[in-house]
């Protein structure tokens, strides 16, 4: 495994292991699985709605808790200095753990504000390694840089894949020091992401799949990147990535395939702001 240092000075594995749409039935086996392969850095949220199974799954995993490195995130809808707080001690509770690693406000809607300067404070006491947010563009990310508290996020975590390369956003997050997390590296599949024929030529070369190519090309821009499988078969795949690089040939026709947008959605676009404040109450009937 490689890691990159965090400005927290706190080492993340580059490679790690996300349980989105994971049922919660599934989860703890996953999360077991996932583990036996060798992943220490597992992504949950609290809008996964699984947290307590991922809690299960690192109480039975027999790794010494120090060598996992466990992220979740605050949902809007826990936004605010004290529901962000509480929320937190949950997740806590569900995960079954004394301190996360890293802890991320979700999303940029809502008063993320006072929801940030809840997670400094639990930063501070030692209850988070270390703090940050996600889907923040360029725009909120260097607002909450500038103007938002003292502790410059350590990670912002945003959708990345060979159709969406953010290479721009990267290199405003490098300016501030913030760590790169892509979401979604395989897109879900979408746009024939694992058919696409640049990415199976290059993966042909190296006796690889476009998913390890994928996985390689996002490590050689020294991105963290969580990816997710329920298959045993594609956790080892997707694990099986420390043993070939990109040239910088494989590297720029890579960079040809960038569209420039969101395989999802636009998280500035009006209509989006609209859908989360609905999935807000859709949500809330979960919990
Ligand atoms: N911060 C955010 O807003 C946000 C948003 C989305 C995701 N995330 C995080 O990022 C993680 C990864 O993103 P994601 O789950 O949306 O998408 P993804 O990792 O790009 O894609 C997952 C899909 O790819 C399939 N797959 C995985 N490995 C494969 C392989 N080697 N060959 C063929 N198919 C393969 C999986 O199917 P099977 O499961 O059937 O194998 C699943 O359908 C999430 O789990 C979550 O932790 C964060």
């Amino acid at each position: 495994m490689e890691y990159v240092e965090l400005n927290t000075g706190t080492k993340m594995p580059i490679l790690g292991f996300g349980v989105y749409q994971i049922p919660k039935e599934q989860t703890k086996e996953c999360v077991l699985n996932a583990i036996k392969v060798g992943y220490r850095l597992i992504d949950t949220a609290q809008s996964y709605f699984n947290e307590s199974e991922v809690g299960e799954a690192i109480a039975e995993c027999n790794v010494p808790r120090e060598e996992l490195f466990i992220t979740t995130k605050v949902w809007i809808d826990h936004y605010g200095y004290d529901k962000c707080r509480a929320s937190i001690m949950k997740s806590l509770e569900k995960l079954k753990t004394d301190y996360l690693d890293l802890v991320l406000l979700h999303q940029p809607f809502g008063d993320y504000y006072e929801a940030y300067r809840a997670l400094e404070d639990l930063y501070h006491e030692g209850k988070i390694k270390a703090i940050g947010v996600s889907n923040f563009y360029p725009d909120r990310l260097t607002d909450i840089c500038l103007f938002g508290r003292k502790v410059i996020p350590a990670v912002n975590q945003v959708e990345v894949n060979p159709m969406n390369q953010q290479t721009e956003a990267q290199k405003n997050m490098q300016k501030y020091g913030v760590q790169m997390e892509a979401w979604a590296p395989f897109g879900e599949g979408k746009n024939g992401m694992f058919t696409n024929d640049t990415l199976q030529k290059i993966g042909e070369k190296y006796h690889k799949s476009v998913a390890q190519v994928i996985l390689r090309w996002l490590i050689e821009r020294k991105i963290v990147v969580v990816c997710k499988s329920t298959h045993l078969e594609r956790m080892e795949e997707n694990f099986n990535v420390f043993d070939f690089s990109l040239s910088k040939e494989d590297m720029d026709e890579i960079a040809k395939l960038d569209i420039k947008d969101s395989l999802f959605f636009n998280h500035q676009d009006p209509s989006i702001v609209e859908w989360f404040d609905k999935l807000i109450e859709e949500r809330k009937k979960e919990e």
